[in-house]
């Protein structure tokens, strides 16, 4: 493995930034916009920023966010940054208290992210809070924005693009206009059943892999699917894809201590050859070697 790459982390920029604003978007849900033309300039989706509350020691440690979106000043430049966070820990709900002006600790861009899909159908699965990675995705394969300092390719936007969405009830659904925006298929469910489909994400997923498309299948990586959320919950869609003999990367979710490669709190098992299945495995930081991996080679 290279270890030698544009995100490793010693290219990522630090510093204290300003809150512009904290509103909430579903229950326990907020959307944060902090101020910072750096990071907006080249953050890539499915990357994402450690972050601190500036000034204070608690917690010590900052968090994983990753990019919900970048936000654009009056000539079109990329000036701010989105992020969505649900509220589960002492970080969170601290940041659910700030108001404009509140100063943020940030470094980042950190991480592998997505590349950029060539897929003609391009399946999103995201569970819970997963799926912030997603937003910026779609709208970059959908052409409608470039990201990062050498902008990105997108040479041939997938021809059909479906964003599978799964909470625990309706109001943890977060940011579904936003996706709905895109012009991108949205297809929601719910564990209890008060939001489209009632049970799991998984059920969505494979009921798109199943479905009779114009896509033609028999192409390499006619298909891809990408998930992002609890771990079950991955492992469950890479069995799905797999079975359907379709590529599916997973975006991790791993707590996460420096966001560096420094202390390797972030490790996970993954498989290094030919066959995949029975390949052994070796640990990988999911800081900078992720967290974006082929799911085939994670080991669950
Ligand atoms: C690359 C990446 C991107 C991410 N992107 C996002 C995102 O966009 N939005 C988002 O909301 N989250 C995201 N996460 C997850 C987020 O980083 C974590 O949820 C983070 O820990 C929240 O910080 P916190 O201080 O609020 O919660 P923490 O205090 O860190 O707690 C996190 C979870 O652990 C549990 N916990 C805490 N302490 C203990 C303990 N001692 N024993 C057992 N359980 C405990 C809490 O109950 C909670 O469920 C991302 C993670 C990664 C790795
Ligand atoms: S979080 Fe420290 S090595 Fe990955």
């Amino acid at each position: 493995m290279a270890h030698e790459a544009a995100h490793f982390a010693d290219r990522a920029w630090h510093g204290t930034v300003a809150v512009i604003e904290n509103v909430p978007l579903a229950r326990d849900t907020y959307r944060v916009r902090f101020d910072c033309p750096e990071l907006a300039a080249r953050i890539t989706p499915g990357q994402f920023v450690m972050l601190r509350i500036a000034g204070g020691d608690d917690p010590l440690l900052g968090r994983p966010l990753a990019l919900y979106d970048t936000v654009l000043d009056a000539e079109g430049n990329p000036r701010g940054i989105d992020v969505v966070y649900l509220v589960v820990g002492k970080l969170t709900r601290r940041l659910a208290e700030l108001r404009p002006g509140a100063r943020l600790e940030v470094w980042g861009p950190l991480g592998n992210g997505f590349p950029v899909y060539e897929a003609e159908h391009l399946i999103l699965v995201a569970g819970g809070i997963g799926q912030t990675p997603f937003l910026a995705l779609a709208r970059e394969q959908r052409g409608l924005r470039v990201y990062g300092q050498a902008p990105r390719a997108v040479s041939s936007s997938p021809r059909r693009i479906t964003f599978c969405y799964g909470a625990r009830s309706q109001e943890y659904l977060a940011g579904l206009d936003d996706f709905a925006s895109l012009g991108i298929e949205v297809c929601t469910s719910t564990d209890d059943g008060s939001a489209g489909h009632h049970g799991f994400v998984t059920d969505l997923v494979a009921a798109a892999l199943e479905e009779r498309s114009t896509v033609d299948r028999t192409a390499a990586d006619a298909r891809r699917v990408v998930c992002c959320g609890p771990e079950p919950m991955m492992a469950a869609v890479a069995r799905i894809a797999a079975q359907a003999g379709v590529p599916c990367d997973a975006s991790l979710e791993t707590p996460m201590a420096c966001g560096l490669g420094i202390c390797f709190s972030c490790v996970v098992r993954v498989r290094t050859g030919e066959p995949v299945e029975s390949s052994p495995w070796d640990y990988r930081r999911s800081c900078v070697e992720g967290p974006v991996f082929d799911a085939a080679r994670i080991v669950f």
